[in-house]
């Protein structure tokens, strides 16, 4: 008898149902970001289930330091250049800072934009009980949701610093309550950043929908990353969380200095490489 093939290699195109029936099975979930074309068709043909376009675009694309600056129409302009490369993965798009805190009918507005000018499969968004008004509005509308709990980059001012979230009793109270009630509400997942691994634990196997942790351990559902960072195209952020699977960041830069030599000592481009 031959091996039995794991769920999601069967998967042709995967839905919020498909994570669900991952979880069921206790196969774990793989997650990534992306911002563009070209490295969303790499890691959609890798096989990557989930594709974030995350704000952290605002870092890691624009050179912001925070995530706040980025708006809608840069959202807008990175997810529809990844979801025309990605032929199997759920795409799910942040909704950046400013467009769904205010008012629900705001937060709609921003999210139909997002699904109609992007043809993304979901939205996420940072929060819980203060956000839950947007939240309901959006899934009625027939939107996923995907929450975000723990660390929430969106309000950094307000925590003041990156640190581990969630360590004193109130505050991981506060995100356990948070996160049966955005999935009371309907949220197809949970995101779950930078908390001690025993409450990524605790989350993970209380609620029935998916958990997928950044620096929240390993007894969740699911692991996501920032792209360039696993990378290694970024080199300024080291969080324990963090493992990089390569150093694309010394790769590209030994590439083009060897270019760089090549036209200079006239060694390129050589009478093969002309016509
Ligand atoms: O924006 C992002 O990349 C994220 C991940 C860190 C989960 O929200």
């Amino acid at each position: 008898m031959g091996e039995k093939m794991s769920f999601y290699k069967q998967v042709k195109r995967v839905t919020t149902h498909v994570l669900h029936e991952m979880k069921l099975r206790g196969e774990k979930i793989a997650m990534l970001t992306a911002y563009d074309y070209s490295l969303a068709r790499i890691i959609d043909e890798a096989e990557i289930d989930v594709i974030l376009v995350g704000d952290s675009a605002s870092n890691v694309m624009a050179g912001f330091e925070t995530t706040l600056p980025i708006t809608l129409d840069n959202m807008i302009y990175h997810a529809a250049s990844v979801v025309r490369a990605v032929k199997r993965a759920l795409v799910v798009v942040d909704m950046p800072f400013g467009t769904y805190q205010g008012n629900s009918k705001e937060a709609l507005s921003s999210a139909i934009r997002i699904m109609k000018e992007t043809g993304a499969h979901a939205v996420k968004m940072e929060g819980g009980r203060e956000i839950i008004e947007s939240v309901e509005r959006i899934l009625s509308a027939g939107i996923p949701v995907m929450g975000h709990l723990g660390l929430t980059p969106q309000s950094i001012h307000k925590f003041g610093t990156y640190v581990v979230r969630a360590r004193d009793e109130a505050e991981a109270q506060k995100l356990v309550e948070d996160a049966y009630l955005l999935e009371k509400t309907g949220c197809f997942a949970i995101v779950l950043e930078k908390v001690p691994a025993q409450l990524g634990a605790k989350v993970a196997k209380e609620l029935k929908i998916p958990v997928i942790g950044i620096g929240a351990g390993a007894e969740v559902d699911g692991q996501v990353l920032v792209l360039h960072d696993m990378l290694g195209i970024t080199q300024e952020f080291s969080p324990r969380f963090l493992r990089r699977y390569h150093n694309l960041y010394e790769e590209i830069s030994g590439a083009v200095k060897a270019y760089i030599h090549d036209v200079r000592t006239l060694d390129f481009p050589n009478e093969k490489e002309q016509y």
